[in-house]
């Protein structure tokens, strides 16, 4: 039989120190510098800490080592990587996870949008001609629509950086992991360091910052015995760490076979924590430099959480700041920077599976699947109503999709498939410090027991509340129906046949007692000379 040739061929990071500036890069996004402030203050300010901390070391380090180990062992994106580990079911979860980003990147897109166009505001502070900051975001920029949940009257301010942005993500994308990917990495992590510190220290030199540290730190233990603050640690640390979602599955894929994988994870973990408690520090330092100037207390301004921080609230600190438009412009530059790294990982998730599966170039991958998937998100979000689909997306896919994912993770791979003990040796033997039995514990018992507490909860109240008071048939169609159609597109995905040289797969090192790998029976066969993979 003619053998057919590929041009299938796999990424790779080209040095250590390059796969840690791209996970860093991925974990550090809009979820450290505006969703976790918000989130902390909302959930008892200083007493939210604990939860944090506890949610990081007992699921968030946790998961980043499974999912390290999942697709540094099983080599590949996460349909293919979770195949290899768990058979059919498991290629459907990777599926799901790719879908979880499909949905992500469709809004993710649109805030980084609004970010590009804040950071021109900054310049001459253009929110200053609203009736508030927050009218000038809600009304005069985005012109949301309170009549209705759905329309599709375009935006121009954010349709224009939405085609831009989603242009510019898609060329780095086409370049490659190394080039592409990797590039972008080492350039805009540095920066975004940078401009970052400087934001806080400059915060932390004005007057009123020490309260707002106050009210940040400050604890309020009887917060504790609240269910919904540790859900919401949780939940905070698996977005901010890009856990369970295929992100570290791929990137981890990427990595030569001799890498020290476990170390460079810590590194990650608490590299995202670190700057999340740091952007803790700058944006409370700066609301308490707005409360001093309109002399209220901290916590009697409003607009604290969710896009109001970052659009409504912080446009308002700016300009009451000296040299406004350097804060502004380190702010939004900021956030701008951190959201970009992120969304290239999210989008790469979706190209790798498509490039593992059906063997397409990245050129055709990027294009033939990023261009549709920009269409959507610029009909979707770039309207008077994006709001608040990007909102009923961001609750679903987030609190609900990806707390799905890490359970069903755990189920197939470690209760069903039994690779614990293969999985813990995998990264025993290529780092530098043991992952033994205390991780298989939590990974296999405690993780699951919490986060499916966390999901059943979530369930529950959605179920009996609906949210944030949309309408039955909006949740039905933004909401359910959307975890519908992305479980539905999974399955079909997973009937596809493989069309790429990925048979005769062996797992490295050799674990003593390890599964095989699953064997993709259907996967095409190709002369071996003409597609390489790594
Ligand atoms: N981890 C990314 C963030 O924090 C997705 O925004």
């Amino acid at each position: 039989m003619a053998q057919k040739t590929s041009k299938y061929q796999r990424g790779a990071w080209t040095s250590q120190s390059g796969f840690i500036l791209a996970a860093l890069g991925s974990a550090v996004g809009l979820g450290n510098i505006w969703r976790f402030p918000g989130v902390a203050y909302q959930n008892g300010g200083g007493a939210f800490l604990l939860p944090y901390l506890i949610a990081l070391l007992t699921a968030g380090v946790v998961i980043l080592l499974l999912d390290y180990a999942i697709g540094h062992r099983f080599r590949g994106s996460a349909p293919l990587a979770l195949r290899r580990a768990a058979g059919r079911p498991g290629e459907t979860l990777g599926w799901f996870q790719v879908m979880i980003n499909v949905i992500i990147a469709i809004y993710y897109t649109a805030v980084i949008a609004w970010t590009s166009m804040f950071f021109i505001f900054s310049f001459k502070q253009n929110w200053e001609s609203g009736a508030s900051t927050q009218e000038f975001f809600l009304f005069d920029y985005l012109q949301l629509d309170t009549e209705n949940q759905l329309t599709f009257d375009l935006v121009p301010a954010v349709v224009i950086p939405m085609v831009v942005f989603w242009v510019l993500v898609l060329a780095v994308l086409a370049l490659g992991v190394a080039k592409g990917v990797q590039k972008a990495n080492s350039i805009t992590i540095p920066l975004l360091f940078v401009s970052f510190l400087a934001l806080v220290i400059g915060a932390l030199l004005q007057p009123g910052a020490v309260d707002g540290l106050n009210a940040f730190f400050t604890p309020d233990f009887s917060q504790l015995g609240k269910p919904q603050i540790w859900v919401a640690a949780y939940g905070q640390i698996f977005f901010s760490l890009s856990v369970a979602f295929g992100i570290m599955i791929t990137y981890s894929s990427y990595q030569k076979r001799r890498a020290n994988m476990a170390s460079s994870g810590l590194v990650v973990a608490f590299g995202n924590s670190s700057f999340e408690l740091l952007a803790g520090v700058g944006v409370f330092a700066a609301l308490g430099y707005l409360a001093h100037t309109q002399g209220v207390a901290v916590g009697d301004l409003e607009g604290l959480t969710g896009p109001m921080l970052a659009f409504a609230t912080f446009p308002a600190i700016v300009s009451a700041l000296p040299l406004s438009w350097l804060f502004g412009t380190l702010f939004f530059g900021s956030l701008l920077l951190a959201g970009f790294t992120s969304l290239l990982s999210i989008l790469e998730v979706v190209l790798a599976g498509f490039i593992d599966k059906f063997g397409l170039s990245r050129g055709a991958a990027t294009w033939g699947v990023g261009l549709p998937m920009a269409v959507v998100s610029v009909l979707l979000i770039g309207t008077t109503t994006g709001l608040i689909t990007l909102d009923t997306l961001d609750f679903f896919s987030n609190q609900m999709g990806i707390v799905a994912s890490a359970i069903v993770t755990v189920v197939l791979v470690i209760w069903v498939n039994r690779r614990g003990g293969e999985l813990a040796g995998h990264l025993s033997a290529i780092s530098t410090f043991k992952v033994g039995k205390i991780w298989q514990v939590f990974v296999g018992i405690l993780a699951p027991l919490v986060i499916g507490y966390m999901l059943v909860q979530v369930i529950i109240s959605t179920v009996s509340d609906g949210y944030e008071g949309y309408e039955g048939w909006y949740l039905g169609v933004f909401g359910w129906g959307t975890l519908a159609l992305m479980l539905i597109a999974s399955i079909v995905l997973t009937l596809l046949p493989w069309n790429t040289p990925v048979r005769g797969f062996k797992a490295w090192p050799p674990i003593p007692g390890a599964k095989p790998a699953d064997e993709i029976a259907n996967a095409a066969a190709f002369d071996p000379s003409a597609g390489k993979e790594s």
